[in-house]
């Protein structure tokens, strides 16, 4: 067997490291092939030095781009490496324009495809992620599918029972292995002059939030109100694409806290001392989900529907008073809701299952 990790963003790197940990500690014959669609330090190297991942055998380079300008220089260069190279499977992971590319140049070249996290559905089209994750899985031989629900939504896209794994979501398994981590080794809180359980934190990163600017202010708006109403610090670790539209929009932010995103074991610490999380991020979602941390998602739709149904979670969309009601409610919820993830052991499952049906 000989295993492509085909990775490319913040999230791909988190949620890849436990099963790279694996494929390192066993010997399995595998390389890392970034495509360089994430690039800054603080949204790429950071994950490898903290995570103690090996070095990419190779970094495409692609980085910023329209959609199909991103992605079609991804597919020529990945069908490059992978005529090379000749692995036996190529695993992507999530719904990015780097996991469609790598999908696609596999699949096309008759090489098999491993989708790690299939089955997620938010049955919104205007998320381009939503496009990644549909393709990505119908191009997939294997589909590890996190919960059982995302393996009834496969099975009811007419996906084959067989292809299909419920393993859990490595997100598990990379919170139980970095938490303890983390404690010991950040002082996170200290340096932002915050207290366990007095602050929220915020992410926002989505096209289609911080595009829009009437979603964008409705959010930072929403931030403002949350700040007054409940007289906590609001820390606000920004995406480089939302920076760049605060200032494109030409949004003053007032009464949050802005900074620079945080390498991992800092945000995990961030996350599970924070009062309450407001985000639109996937992975955070999920993360506040396992850590037992109430989250407010600032969106309309979720591809992510077991947090909401276990109760770590709602959503409230972009509208400010909206923002605020949703973050009273959670507020009063108390902490109490099972893990629907899976028990931190989906990167041994996914090895496992790649050694019995790949050799
Ligand atoms: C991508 C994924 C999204 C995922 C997110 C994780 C797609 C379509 N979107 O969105 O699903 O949730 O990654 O964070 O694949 N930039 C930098 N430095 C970087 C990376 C990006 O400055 O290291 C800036 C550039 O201006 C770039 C913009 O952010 O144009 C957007 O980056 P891109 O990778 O296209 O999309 P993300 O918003 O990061
Ligand atoms: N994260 C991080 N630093 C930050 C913000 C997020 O390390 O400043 C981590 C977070 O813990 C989670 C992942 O990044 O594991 C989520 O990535 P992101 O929100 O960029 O993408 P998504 O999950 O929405 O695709």
């Amino acid at each position: 067997m000989k295993v492509a990790v085909v990775l490319g963003t913040r999230p791909e790197i988190i949620k890849f490291a436990p099963i790279i940990r694996i494929l390192e500690r066993e010997a399995i014959n595998y390389f890392i092939l970034h495509t360089g669609q994430h690039y800054s330090y603080h949204m790429d190297r950071v994950f490898f030095e903290q995570l103690e991942l090996p070095e990419p055998k190779y970094n495409l380079g692609v980085g910023p781009g329209s959609h199909a300008e991103q992605t079609g220089k991804m597919l020529i260069c990945i069908e490059n490496v992978l005529l090379r190279e000749k692995p036996s499977i190529v695993l992507v992971e999530g719904d990015t324009n780097t996991v469609l590319a790598g999908a696609l140049a596999a699949v096309k070249l008759g090489v098999k495809v491993g989708h790690v996290e299939a089955g997620l559905r938010s049955y919104d089209r205007q998320m381009p992620e939503e496009i990644n994750r549909v393709l990505a899985d119908h191009c997939s031989d294997l589909l590890f599918a996190p919960t059982e629900k995302a393996r009834q939504t496969l099975l009811g896209e007419g996906i084959a029972d067989e292809k299909i794994f419920v393993t859990g979501n490595t997100i598990v398994d990379a919170v139980h292995q970095n938490l303890e981590i983390a404690k010991r080794r950040v002082n996170v809180l200290d340096e932002l002059g915050v207290k366990a359980y007095g602050y929220f934190l915020v992410t926002v990163h989505r096209q289609e939030n911080v595009e829009n600017e009437r979603r964008f202010r409705g959010i930072i708006e929403g931030l403002k109100l949350v700040n007054k109403e409940f007289d906590f610090p609001v820390i606000f670790p920004v995406h480089p694409r939302s920076r760049r539209q605060l200032k494109a929009f030409g949004i003053t932010v007032n009464c949050v806290r802005i900074i620079d995103p945080l390498d991992y074991l800092s945000f995990l610490m961030l996350e599970s001392n924070a009062r309450l999380v407001l985000t639109d991020s996937g992975g955070v979602q999920e993360e506040t989900c396992i850590l037992g941390v109430p989250c407010v998602t600032l969106r309309y739709n979720t591809e992510r529907p077991e947090t909401l149904e276990v109760g770590s979670n709602v959503l409230a969309g972009t509208e400010p008073n909206e923002i605020v009601k949703k973050v009273d409610f959670m507020l009063n919820r108390e902490r109490c809701w099972p893990n629907p993830f899976g028990d931190g052991k989906a990167a041994r499952r996914i090895v496992e299952i790649l050694r019995e049906k790949i050799g």
